[in-house]
């Protein structure tokens, strides 16, 4: 189990050692085109591919994508039922090649609303690739931070606690495998966390840019780790307590 920022300071590394992305735009980006929003979402997959890639080059070890949330449910049927199957096939197209790159793959969220098939992929998946020691790739669907706050909670009063502790909610949390990630981005101009991982995002740094989610790429990538490079993070100290090299004035 790894440490919570806000009772013990993680160890400052100069690559983001877990980097979380909301992965907006894909619709602007078909409409800009004039295609159909759907169009944009398989061209997000790709850049997806692109993103794992850069991220494994990179050494990160942890990447977490939002794919779909659990306020998603509310767009029109049609997209819905296309995202589904969008992250259906990919999880019976990718899984190979995933496991050949030595990538572990998690899917995090509810998946009480998802159809069987899809919950019988997941499991698979996850399962093909439980050994791997490789990149993280972590794919939140059906997920929202509230969401997961109150299933860590609802875990404890089951188990009959009467007091709850940082330490007991962060280990229950369905992303408690993981450390806190260091960096957030947000394509798409948008610069909100929309309920994405909202306990551990306390003291991430946070990213946005205006690149639609289709258009971001490894360069994109690469600026956003250099920008986070650029940051001093204090976790509450002053500059002055800081370890030189951790100093950035
Ligand atoms: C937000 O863009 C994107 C989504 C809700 C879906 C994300 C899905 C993918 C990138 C493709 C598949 C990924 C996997 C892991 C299978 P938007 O539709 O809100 O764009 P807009 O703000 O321009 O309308």
């Amino acid at each position: 189990m790894f440490g919570s920022s806000t009772s013990s300071i993680p160890e400052v590394r100069p690559v983001p050692r877990h980097i979380a992305i909301i992965m907006d735009g894909n619709g602007r980006w078909a409409k800009k085109r004039f295609l159909p929003r759907v169009a944009g979402h398989k061209k997000g997959l790709s850049t997806v591919r692109e993103v794992v890639a850069g991220c494994q080059e990179l050494g990160v070890e942890y990447l977490t994508l939002f794919a779909f949330s659990t306020e998603n449910w509310r767009r029109p049927p049609d997209e819905v039922s296309f995202l589904m199957d969008l992250f259906l096939n990919a999880l019976e197209n990718e899984v190979e090649k995933l496991h050949s790159n030595d990538i572990r793959l998690k899917v995090i969220g509810d998946r009480s609303r998802f159809a069987p098939r899809i919950v019988e992929r997941i499991d698979a998946a996850e399962a093909r690739t439980a050994a791997n020691g490789g990149l993280v790739l972590t794919i939140a669907a059906d997920y929202g931070g509230r969401w997961d706050m109150l299933q860590a909670v609802n875990q404890m009063i089951g188990e009959g606690a009467t007091a709850i502790t940082e330490e007991a909610l962060a280990g229950r949390l369905s992303m408690a495998y993981a450390p806190e990630p260091d960096l957030f981005i947000r394509t798409g101009g948008e610069q909100r966390i929309s309920n994405f991982l909202l306990w551990q995002l306390a003291y991430s740094e946070l990213y946005f840019t205006d690149l639609l989610w289709p258009d971001f790429d490894k360069r994109a990538l690469g600026d956003a780790v250099q920008s986070y490079r650029c940051r001093e993070r204090r976790f509450g100290r002053t500059s002055e307590q800081l370890p030189a090299s951790l100093r950035r004035d």
